[in-house]
């Protein structure tokens, strides 16, 4: 007894210490002093403080722009002139500018300025940097949908003091260009949805020479004109202070969505304070951001300045192309006094304000009016969506770092053990010899090419990491080719760069450089990266460039690319060169093997989306970072760039269970849907995990693979037309405001699946907005759900992913589970139909051989099936080709072996069979029918079993 006191004391203590470390231990949490404010950042501030002012005058501001009237002229759907920005009686700076109408209804403005067009200034501290305003983000960016509109013409209405163009479809678009102060204010069908410089915040900050003193006397603030510090790093900026903002306003919307990448909500918030709105603007500046924040406007790693504007009934949109750090402020008015507003447009405006540090005002206007026609046009400018490899929708288990070869094997084997399909398994920065890419640790990774086959055997691949920094050592060839050809970054002082990364002192390929394409090819091929084989695919990390030295973590400024350009002009279209030289690796990598690339980039800008997949970086394993996950996927496929997907899991820190369960059964909804965590986190492949979750989380993994020919549809639709493979509430029911601001739940393609992930802890019901009164049945067990405009409770126990479908569809799914999906290829198909209010249900699939091009030459299946009076039938909607009837013959076994009918009508109980009459079979068959009956709120069923019609072929299955 008397020596239990101590001992209980002692438990108490270790009790309180183990408490309080539990309190203490630090939450992940962003640097916030490694990256600017708006207040930092000069140009920004600057801005804002010339935003401020011109509000501050009220009616009294006059912008200082105007358009001059001699200077006009309008020829082939292009209106040229000279802006002309007053800076006082005797001083005037001239920017030419053209407004041009293109064919696809889109309008362009550009504004240049004219002294550095003539290379007429002067750069300070003997640089070499290039005197014109950056030109070539478009050379990147922009890959087709400029042909300019034939009918495009001035409107003899046009008054004094402004001029006006018709365009667009039927003429139906106007621009009303007003000269003084200049203005542009774009209508369609006579209502003013867009509006330039309406607040008076033009500003393009022209050259002029540094004069020693001059703002002591003039009262201007130049303390970030010629040079500005951060962080202990100083940009020289030869050039000066040369930045170029605008304001963009929408009458009568009141929400806008885009500009990813940021960790937000989908609908974008309000900038300048207040209430629940941000501080600082939407910044676009891609960087490495470690332990990012959620609720934030900061920048992440990659930016696409295209925004969606929306209101009942119309959708509008702009494109910023402009490859410097660019912010934008948003602020929301109430439309109540003004005139331009319409009944159907909301009571709001809302008011955009961009400006970026560097460049050329470059702006797309869009005018909808639909949320599809803007992804349409805007795909067709920065290209669409690649289709991908088949493997690559599927399952991807990554960590950092698989550590061997037998490792990897493990783990393929142990999946097979446990019977759970996956596709790839990757390699992260530790499968190299010292960090040195396209080697191989000869200790850990001895024997590659063995790993490789052993992959193969079940058409499995292997994605490794390759970054653009390369290690700086003399017996590392890959150094000593990047320095000796002369392609690597150099720095201000034209030396070549060297900064910090993963691999301590190293250097960064230039892509800028055309001859960085050719060498980055060598490099690929299989005799140079030995070891590789034709079964491992590329990632392309640390692209924005991630410099852990630099300034915010990235390369200086003034950094020289190829072509003179500085780091400023052109950092956000960085990381996309390096993906564009990937994807030119891949294709080369054998003469005579042409494959689809696979590419996963952390970076990326505008046009990414046609040669990669990206996903949302260093998350955390926190349910706030499960719930964030899907604004941000969401965004980014309304951003053109669908194939988006977030760490399933975290990345940092270890999940518990209940969490990682839940995340996988969001995280099959992900376009690109991979695994990850890092190096100190604890094994999490889903066979580790105990009971029941380890059921949980194959189950949504087969749900994924089962899903896969509606995914691979949804994938094919995004490649040509840009919609996005999920998709948000309003871009589904855009006539719908209840439902604009809802971003947890989320549309698979056209297929009417709508899944509400479960992203809360200890959570077992949760609410699921339905915006229309057709029926929607649980995907599972066909509980029937109705009624529009309401949130409807659906039971989500831990092991049940919340998935309705609407009434109307028809789901393409194949039942079989496999290994990975390449072994699916040949397995049958089961359709899932449910009717609409009208008793008819419409479907597509698209199907190809998942792996050449062959598609482009009419080698695949595209088939329309259409349920109504009684038939089943499929229809075929593919453009024939060369390459056609071959595929068509590897896939002639191919059949429905089942096809489930949801609610049908009461009358099939005594139904036991159906007629299928197959195009070119001599007679019709019968399939039989079977009627499930069932009660308490949920649908009854009806299965047709094996009517083994040709996936390929027309037919017609008759109730
Ligand atoms: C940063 C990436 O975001 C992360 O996914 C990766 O594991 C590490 N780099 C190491 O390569």
């Amino acid at each position: 007894m008397a020596r239990s006191r101590p001992a209980s004391r002692w438990t108490l203590l270790l009790s309180l210490v183990v408490l309080i470390a539990c309190i203490v231990v630090p939450g992940l949490a962003v640097k916030h002093e490694n990256f600017k404010t708006c207040d930092q950042s000069g140009f920004c501030k600057r801005n804002r403080a010339y935003a401020d002012n011109a509000s501050a005058q009220g009616s009294s501001w006059s912008s200082p722009y105007e358009l001059d009237p001699a200077t006009i002229h309008f020829k082939d759907g292009q209106l040229t002139g000279v802006l002309v920005k007053t800076i006082s009686d005797t001083e005037k700076v001239y920017l030419p500018l053209t407004l041009s109408f293109l064919e696809s209804g889109a309008a362009r403005l550009l504004v240049d300025e004219e002294r550095r067009l003539k290379g007429d200034i002067e750069i300070r501290h003997g640089s070499k940097v290039n005197k014109k305003r950056y030109d070539e983000a478009e050379k990147w960016v922009i890959v087709g949908g400029l042909d300019a509109s034939k009918s495009a013409a001035l409107d003899g209405q046009s008054e004094t003091g402004s001029t006006k163009v018709l365009y667009g479809p039927e003429d139906k678009f106007e621009a009303i260009i007003r000269h003084s102060p200049f203005e542009v204010e774009f209508q369609r069908d006579g209502q003013t949805h867009v509006q330039l410089n309406h607040q008076g915040f033009l500003n393009m900050e022209h050259w002029r020479p540094k004069v020693e003193g001059k703002d002591e006397e003039s009262g201007e603030d130049e303390s970030t004109w010629w040079e500005e510090s951060f962080g202990g790093n100083t940009d020289s900026k030869p050039r000066g202070p040369e930045s170029v903002g605008l304001d963009i306003s929408f009458p009568g919307y009141n929400h806008v969505f885009g500009i990813p990448e940021h960790a937000d909500s989908l609908s974008l918030k309000e900038t300048r304070g207040g209430s629940g709105n941000h501080e600082n603007p939407y910044r676009m500046y891609n960087s490495d951001v470690f332990e990012y924040e959620l609720d934030s406007p900061m920048t992440l790693y990659g930016s696409i300045p295209f925004m969606q504007a929306h209101r009942k009934g119309s959708s509008v949109g702009v494109f910023w192309l402009n490859a410097a750090e660019t912010w934008v402020d948003i602020v929301k008015k109430s439309a109540a006094s003004n005139p331009l507003s319409m009944s159907a447009a909301s009571k709001t405006n809302t008011h955009t304000h961009w400006f970026s540090e560097a460049g050329r005002i470059d702006l797309f206007i869009f005018l909808g009016p639909t949320p599809q026609a803007l992804s349409k046009t805007y795909g067709e400018l920065t290209g669409y969506t690649q289709l991908p490899q088949h493997f690559a929708i599927a399952y991807h288990q990554c960590r950092w770092n698989y550590v061997t070869d037998e490792d990897v094997k493990e783990v393929d084997a142990k999946f097979d053990k446990y019977q759970i399909p996956y596709d790839v398994i990757w390699l992260d920065l530790e499968y190299t010899d010292d960090r040195k890419y396209f080697t191989w640790d000869p200790l850990t990774f001895p024997d590659p090419k063995g790993m490789q086959e052993k992959l193969d055997a079940s058409e499995r691949k292997l994605v490794v990491l390759i970054d653009p920094h390369i290690k700086n050592k003399d017996d590392y060839y890959v150094s000593k080719e990047l320095n000796s050809k002369g392609l690597a970054v150099q720095n201000k002082d034209g030396e070549v760069y060297d900064g910090w990364c993963w691999p301590g002192s190293s250097n960064w390929i230039d892509c800028f450089n055309p001859a960085a394409f050719p060498w980055w090819s060598s490099l690929h091929k299989y005799d140079k990266f030995k070891g590789s084989m034709s079964n491992l695919f590329i990632w392309n990390d640390m692209n924005e460039p991630s410099v852990f030295n630099g300034p915010e973590t990235t390369m200086p400024k003034d950094n020289i690319h190829y072509g003179n350009w500085e780091h400023r002009d052109v950092h956000n279209v960085n990381g996309l060169t390096l993906v564009n030289a990937t994807y030119q690796a891949m294709l080369e990598r054998k003469k005579g093997e042409i494959r689809r690339p696979f590419i996963l980039t952390r970076s990326y800008y505008s046009g990414a989306q046609r040669l990669a997949a990206m996903w949302t970086g260093d998350n955390q394993a926190t349910w706030g970072h499960l719930a964030a996950s899907l604004p941000m996927v969401l965004n980014n496929g309304i951003a053109g760039f669908p194939f988006a997907g977030a760490d399933v899991g975290g990345f940092f820190n270890n999940p518990e269970k209940e969490l990682l369960s839940r995340w996988y059964q969001a995280g099959i909804w992900y376009p690109f849907f991979r695994a990850h965590a890092h190096i100190d986190t604890r094994r999490r492949e889903p066979y580790l995990i105990s009971e029941p979750y380890r059921t949980i989380i194959s189950q949504a993994i087969r749900l994924r693979y089962q899903l896969l020919p509606a995914w691979y549809t949804a994938f094919h639709e995004a490649s040509v037309n840009g919609t996005p493979i999920v998709r948000p509430q309003y871009y589904v029911f855009p006539d719908d405001e209840e439902g604009f601001a809802i971003d947890d739940q989320l549309y698979l393609g056209d297929t009417g699946l709508l899944a509400k992930p479960v992203v809360q802890e200890n959570t077992f019901t949760t609410d699921i907005y339905i915006a229309d009164d057709e029926k929607y049945y649980d995907y599972f067990d066909f509980t029937v759900y109705q009624g529009a405009g309401k949130r409807h409770t659906v039971p989500a126990p831990e092991d049940k992913i919340p998935l309705l479908i609407q009434g109307g569809h028809i789901v393409p799914r194949r039942d079989r589970p496999r290994r990975s999906s390449a072994l699916m290829r040949w397995d049958p198909y089961t359709f899932v139909i449910t009717l609409d209010k009208n008793g008819e249900a419409n479907g597509t699939l698209y199907v190809d051989d998942g792996e050449t091009f062959d598609y482009e030459r009419g080698g695949y299946i595209h088939r329309r099936f259409q349920y109504r009076e009684s038939v089943l039938s499929s229809e075929d909607i593919s453009t024939k080709g060369a390459k056609t009837a071959e595929y068509l013959k590897t896939m002639a076994g191919v059949t429905v072996e089942r096809v489930i009918i949801i609610d049908p009508p009461a009358s099939w109980k005594d139904k036991n069979s159906v007629t299928v009459i197959e195009d070119g079979a001599k007679a019709g068959s019968t399939a039989s029918l079977e009627y499930f009956e069932q009660k308490g709120g949920k649908a009854s069923y009806a299965v047709v079993k094996s009517p083994n019609v040709g996936i390929g072929k027309n037919w017609r299955i008759e109730f």
